[in-house]
């Protein structure tokens, strides 16, 4: 599966009643909103507290691709927040091996469930989905498009370590073109006014309707770069790896061989605060030798997971309950 299902920009215009299937569904006063109750539910967590906000309700999450952070913390964050759990990780186990519609498998999973978490190969498989369902649909990755909820993870743990979430220079690094976290990424730290520097081989590069798009509604001051030393003036570097499960071509995969990578020498040629942030997998992009430096946060990024889904859950769940 590497195709794509079309829309049209409308179609993820939505209220967060009816979900999250892209980064543009939210406003930055949203934005704002869902990292201070994030806030709120880390103490809940560090406590290990059980709350029963959304005790009647059940998620499904519906993964067609491999996971480990995204499935696990969502679903760690529904039990943390008193509601059930259903789904499937591997579609082998599910009736799409039978040939059946990812239009179908909606529309059965939205009479099971309140809420559904969707990760899928292809492009717009989100959007997909939402024109199915009955009940709110989150987007957890859909192939190279967008990955929102990461992005409301990432601008969390930027906000926690440099105390906003604006007037940065974020060097975002790797495969840009297949980096769905990148994507979303990139709008939400232009819709708060940050400067961004991104570095990839020629071949991967942010796509251009990407770029020309952030021009014209933000303004937003951006470089172009190949070489992983523009990112030395960065007060965050946001690295990622190599898509190669979406390589199309001879070209991606030798323009995608081990290309960059961050060790000691180059943090300590760095800014001396730079953040070094990553969604997770790494491969060789990063060090080992790195992991205990003050700058690496990515394993605290990965711990935000839980308490931010369950800011995310909540304000869906919660903003449908309201409107009923
Ligand atoms: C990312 C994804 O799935 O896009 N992983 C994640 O959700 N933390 C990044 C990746 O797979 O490279």
């Amino acid at each position: 599966m590497n195709g794509s299902y079309s829309y049209t920009p409308g179609e993820t215009d939505v209220p967060i009643s009816k979900g999250l299937v892209s980064i543009r569904n939210l406003s930055k006063k949203q934005i704002e909103s869902l990292l201070d109750e994030s806030d709120r539910m880390l103490s809940f967590c560090r406590r290990k507290d059980k709350l029963d906000n959304l005790g009647n309700k059940i998620m499904a999450t519906l993964f067609y691709e491999p996971s480990t952070r995204t499935r696990l913390s969502f679903e760690s964050a529904m039990q943390r927040l008193g509601g059930g759990v259903i789904g499937f990780s591997d579609p082998r186990s599910s009736s799409v091996m039978k040939g059946e519609s990812l239009a179908d498998t909606i529309r059965i999973v939205s009479s099971y469930s309140d809420v559904i978490v969707i990760r899928h190969p292809e492009h717009g498989a989100a959007v997909e989905a939402l024109r199915n369902s009955t009940v709110p649909v989150i987007n957890a990755g859909d192939g190279i498009g967008e990955h929102p909820t990461q992005t409301i993870l990432d601008l969390f743990t930027i906000g926690k370590e440099k105390k906003k979430v604006s007037g940065l220079n974020i060097a975002i690094i790797g495969d840009l073109k297949n980096g769905r976290t990148t994507h979303s990424l990139s709008y939400a730290l232009s819709l708060f006014g940050n400067s961004l520097t991104f570095i990839s081989p020629k071949e991967l590069a942010m796509p251009d309707d990407i770029v020309a798009g952030l021009k014209s509604e933000f303004g937003t001051d951006m470089q172009i770069s190949d070489s992983i030393n523009d990112a030395k003036d960065a007060d965050v570097i946001y690295m990622t790896r190599m898509q190669k499960e979406r390589f199309t071509g001879k070209e991606d995969a030798e323009a995608g061989m081990p290309y960059y990578n961050i060790n000691a020498k180059f943090v300590s040629e760095s800014r001396n605060n730079v953040i070094i942030m990553h969604p997770l997998p790494r491969l060789a992009e990063l060090s080992p030798e790195i992991d205990s430096l003050p700058n690496s946060v990515y394993f605290k990024q990965a711990s935000y997971g839980v308490p931010v889904r369950m800011a995310i859950l909540d304000a869906v769940l919660n903003a449908n309950a309201s409107n009923a």
